[in-house]
This record gives structure tokens, sequence and C-alpha cells, in this order.
């Protein structure tokens, strides 16, 4: 049998399927999953935005702290998040002009606009200075994506502009995998010990506090729940 046809025989149903489901779908939905599908699967879009703020507030997320959202994407985390912190107290910094483009669409459409939040464009943290502290930096699904230098720097922005007893939280991949591709990003897994010694470099400390099925994200993925959920501190002045 020919690859093509072998393929076929074992997939053809569910392509047909996923065909006919396309086929059903509204252009407005169409457009929903194109979105969702930049930050990951489509389908896990709403478990891991309702999870991001449900996170936060059990750590101690209030109205009135101040938050950095690393890595912010199309706001997948950040709409809720902006909805419940005051005015002009989230602050989002994204790699990709294209996820920012839609981040602002998102900001429309939800009736956001006048929450004042503020998105940033760029990649390398080193070069990035906000005009103001934190109270809360936050990095869902990043930090695996980063490259050693870049993490480097991205740890060196979190020092800086969190304020004195502020934290960061952040999940990643700990253990040793091959690194592979998620669009143009790698996917890597470091240890614990990195982690900490990068923490200490920049005046910190981290400490594992748990997978992330066990602070409360339930993706049924293993790959997903199973990644750990990392807290930095800044030490109080
Ligand atoms: C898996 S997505 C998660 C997006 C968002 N945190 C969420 O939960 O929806 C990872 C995001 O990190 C961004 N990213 C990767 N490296 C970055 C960097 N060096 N600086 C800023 N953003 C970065 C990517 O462009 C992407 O939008």
């Amino acid at each position: 049998m020919r690859r093509e046809s072998w393929i076929r025989s074992l997939l053809g149903p569910s392509i047909d399927a996923l065909r006919r489901l396309g086929a059903r779908l509204s252009p407005a939905e169409r457009r929903r999953r194109k979105r969702h599908a930049h930050v990951g699967p489509p389908g896990m879009w709403e478990m891991k935005r309702d999870f991001q703020i449900a996170f936060l507030r059990k750590a101690g997320l209030q109205p009135g702290h101040r938050l950095v959202d690393i890595g912010c994407g199309t706001l997948r985390g950040g709409l809720p998040l902006i909805r419940y912190l005051e005015p002009g107290h989230y602050v989002g910094v994204e790699a990709r002009e294209e996820a920012l483009t839609e981040a602002r669409r998102e900001l429309e459409e939800n009736g956001l606009t006048d929450k004042d939040a503020t998105l940033v464009h760029g990649s390398d943290l080193t070069q990035l200075n906000l005009p103001m502290q934190f109270d809360y930096a936050w990095a869902f699904s990043v930090l695996f994506h980063m490259p050693d230098d870049v993490l480097e720097g991205c740890i060196g922005f979190v020092a800086r502009h969190l304020r004195p007893g502020g934290v960061f939280y952040a999940n990643v991949h700990v253990g040793e995998r091959k690194s592979r591709k998620w669009k143009q990003f790698p996917v890597v897994w470091r240890s614990m010990d990195f982690y900490r010694s990068l923490a200490i470099r920049h005046g910190m400390s981290v400490e594992d506090i748990g997978s992330l099925a066990e602070v409360g994200h339930d993706s049924g993925r293993p790959s997903h729940d199973e990644q750990r959920m990392l807290k930095f501190n800044r030490p109080a002045a």
C-alpha cells in the first residue's frame, strides 16, 4: 500500500469528521479558533484562560496590585486579569507583533479598552525598562520557550521590576528531555538546580510549589499537567 493511502486508511474517518466540523463552523468561530491557535491548542483555550486568574487570585492577587504578564500572547490569560485589576495595573510584554494585533482586537471585542492595559512589543527583556514596579510577575507557558540567554534577560527584567517582597510565578518543564520546537520557539527542559542558580544570580530565590495539576490546572494531558509551577521571590527590603 502506498504511504498516503496507508495513512488515509488509518486516519480517513477522523480527517473527514474534522473537515465536516470545519465546514459547519461559522466564519466568526473560525476566526476565533485561528486567534486562539496563536497560543496553543484552541480546545484548551478556555481552561487555560480560567486557570490563570484562578491561580493568581488564590496566590493573593488583589485588584489594587500591579502585574506584568511576560509573553502575554493574545491575552488568553490577560483578559480576565485586565477585567479584575484596576485600570492601568496590567502590563503585557510579547515577542510576536501578530499576537499583539490579536490581543488588541480581544481588548476591543471584550469592551476592555478603558482598562488602560499597556501592551509592549519586545523579546529582548535586557533592553526593557518600565517606569513602574510590580507586585506580581507572571509568565504562563513562556519560560520553556526561551533559550538560555533570553531567559537570563527575562529573570534580570523581573528582578529589576518586582517591588521588594514581590513574587514571580512561572510554569516550566523540569527534567531532561531533548529540546523540540513550537512555532519559532524551542521547547526546553531544565533542571531545578538551573533555575536555583539563575534566581540567585539575580538576587532572588525560587521554589517549586507543585505540578500544574496540583495547583488546579486540569487539561487531561500529562505533558501539560505535569509541568512544575515555580515561585520566584524578591526579598523584602
Ligand atoms: C504558549 S504562548 C502563551 C501565551 C500566554 N502566556 C497565554 O497563556 O496565553 C507563549 C508566548 O510567549 C511568547 N514569547 C516567547 N518568547 C518571548 C520573549 N522572549 N519575550 C516575550 N514573549 C515571548 C510567545 O510569542 C507566545 O505568545
